[in-house]
């Protein structure tokens, strides 16, 4: 089965967490305008949606599902976003399309968070997908000398500007072997807004688009 099959039926698969009344934080990818489009079916039901991207936010728009603002709606009980990459244990890199850290947000903001990926993303240990790291501008240099001397090699994304004014440097050659300790390092350098490994707040739960069917975990 293709990559994009597995992507939507994991999406559609994330429609049986949706109950009447809640709202939903609703992540930023491929897969997750997969679960955009599914969620047309309950949108009568629901009370609205929180988006981590103006992307996500257009097309939410566009799907005529109502649009809330965190700041009014308290914590959520459900976040259903994709991920590059995903331990078993439901460690991820997030940040492939750039919105990692309104979706760090959501994510802590949220009681259950539902991870929705196809079989690809599922790996051993992270790190073969780059680490996307957001960035001040004016620390970009400073930053990637210390991402150098934690053993990556940053690479700035270019002609990418984050929703929140800034820049990206994608990690390449890390191997993260600890992946609670690396997200902590990186975020404690000074000019990083946030990084791409989502440990301390992992996904709760996984369903992974197999050519076998849904799996969850
Ligand atoms: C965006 C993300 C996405 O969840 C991640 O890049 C996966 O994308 P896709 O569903 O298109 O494979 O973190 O910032």
């Amino acid at each position: 089965m293709s990559q994009d099959l597995n992507k939507k039926s994991a999406a559609e698969a994330a429609l049986a967490f949706v109950e009447a009344g809640m709202v939903i934080g609703v992540g930023t990818g491929s897969t997750v305008n997969y679960f955009i489009d599914a969620l047309i079916k309950l949108k009568e039901i629901i009370d609205g949606a929180v988006a981590s991207s103006e992307a996500t936010a257009k097309r939410l728009r566009q799907q005529q599902i109502p649009l809330l603002d965190l700041n009014d709606t308290g914590d959520l009980p459900l976040y259903v976003d994709g991920a590059d990459e995903t331990t078993k244990d439901l460690c991820l890199i997030k940040g492939g399309g750039g919105a990692l850290t309104r979706e760090k947000i959501l994510a802590a903001a949220s009681k259950e968070f539902v991870c929705i990926a196809d079989q690809t993303k599922l790996v051993d240990v992270l790190g073969a997908f780059p680490l996307p790291v957001e960035v001040i501008p004016m620390a970009k240099s400073y930053v990637a000398r210390q991402l150098a001397v934690l053993g990556g090699r940053p690479i700035e994304r270019k002609g990418l500007t984050t929703d929140n004014g800034n820049l990206i440097l994608d990690v390449h050659d890390l191997k993260i072997t600890d992946p609670k300790a690396a997200e902590e390092s990186i975020d404690h350098l000074a000019g990083v807004v946030s990084n791409g490994i989502f440990a301390r707040r992992p996904a709760d739960i996984l369903l992974l688009g197999t050519d076998e069917g849904v799996k969850e975990f």
